[in-house]
């Protein structure tokens, strides 16, 4: 094995309050982070994991910190990222929270609610803006058409190292699923990895991304 390194994965959905007893979020389960985690931790490595609210459990070896929304997922991905040598954003952090979410349950009085939201911080691309020499900076993108084309996008956008793109039009691979199919992009190419579990996918994706911390130029 060879040094073991930090590696630092977000997980799971965020949630952004409407009032004491609702939310917004999305359909992510946290399967691939957690996969992700164990495989890292198989490996040899020291895995923190900060977690929206999972649908799985996350492993026993990882030092987890559990969060609601995006700005505390944030505030905690911040604190540990400049000791990380790997940062995998996995989780599918909510785009927008509510503006000012009420204080009291909101009651049905009318007819139609509006909700104004604001968007929230994008953590991925404030990590690319610091993103410390040696430091491997992984995202995910997730579309439902033009996957390569957007996840290029966000690759350059965010200056990530690596995007694991998926698609999250198909019921078969993806949120909730157990299996998923992904391309792996860099700066340099791109691999496809054909549909097998989310477990068998997180080895190889740390995998290609371990060996990118040596030689970067090398799609394996
Ligand atoms: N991400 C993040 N902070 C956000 C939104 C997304 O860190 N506020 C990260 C996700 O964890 C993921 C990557 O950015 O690693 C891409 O997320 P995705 O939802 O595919 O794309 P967005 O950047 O949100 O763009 P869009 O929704 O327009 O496709």
């Amino acid at each position: 094995m060879t040094q073991p390194l930090k590696i630092l994965i977000s997980a799971g959905p965020t949630q952004e309050p409407i009032d004491p007893v609702r939310y917004i979020s999305n359909h992510s389960s946290g399967k691939m982070g957690v996969a992700l985690a164990k495989a890292a931790i198989k490996m040899g490595h020291k895995v923190v994991m900060v977690c929206g609210p999972l649908q799985i459990t996350p492993p026993k070896k990882a030092t987890v910190h559990q969060v609601i929304t995006a700005l505390d997922m944030r505030q905690k991905i911040k604190k540990e990222a400049s000791s990380a040598d790997v940062i995998i954003m996995a989780a599918a952090v909510a785009d927008y929270r509510i503006n000012q979410p009420a204080r009291q349950k909101l009651k049905k009085t009318k007819n139609t609610l509006t909700l104004k939201l604001i968007k929230n911080p994008d953590i991925l691309a404030e990590l690319g803006q610091i993103k410390k020499k040696n430091q491997i900076l992984v995202g995910f993108a997730a579309e439902t058409k033009n996957i390569l084309g957007y996840a290029r996008e966000k690759l350059i956008k965010k200056k990530c190292d690596w995007i694991v793109a998926n698609n999250v039009a198909r019921k078969d691979i993806g949120f909730g699923a157990d299996d998923n199919e992904v391309y792996l992009i860099s700066q340099h190419g791109y691999l496809p990895i054909h549909k097998c579990s989310k477990d068998s996918l997180a080895k190889k994706i740390l995998q290609q991304i371990l060996l990118s911390l040596k030689n970067p130029e090398k799609i394996a």
